[in-house]
């Protein structure tokens, strides 16, 4: 299961990436353009890899802070919606793109920071 666990961890740390991919992206975009799919693609992908690791914790002898992983997934809900609201749209509000992008800084700030 060490395995898996290592698997998931590395998934979740793509999932990350592609995070603050959007980040940069969204900069280079301007701060009016469209909330670009990869926000929802990348929050899709550390949704099931979060949940995989915390559900699979017990096989996989993790120890995990369910405050801490519960906040995350708040935090990610609302990066979700913020992405599925706002995709569609031919041009977002100033606030989204920066919004998202402290939500993202914010999650793994709390993964680092909070033991
Ligand atoms: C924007 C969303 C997220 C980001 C940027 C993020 C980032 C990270 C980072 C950087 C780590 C590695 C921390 C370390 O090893 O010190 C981590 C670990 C972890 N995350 Fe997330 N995370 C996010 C969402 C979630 C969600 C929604 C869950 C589950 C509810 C979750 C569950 C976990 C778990 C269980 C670990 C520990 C993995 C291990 O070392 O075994 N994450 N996350």
């Amino acid at each position: 299961m060490g395995f898996v666990r290592d698997l998931l961890v590395f998934i979740h740390l793509i999932g990350m990436g592609l995070l603050v991919g959007m980040i940069l992206l969204q900069l280079m975009a301007g701060r009016e353009a469209p909330i670009n799919k990869g926000w929802l693609h990348g929050s899709a992908l550390q949704l099931l890899s979060g949940i995989l690791l915390m559900v699979l914790a017990p096989a996989t002898d993790a120890d995990y802070n369910h405050m801490k992983l519960g906040i995350k997934l708040v935090v990610l809900v609302v990066i979700g919606g913020l992405a599925i609201s706002f995709m569609r749209k031919e041009s977002a509000p100033k606030w989204v793109a920066p919004t998202l992008a402290g939500l993202v800084v914010l999650n793994v700030g709390l993964a680092v920071f909070w033991n």
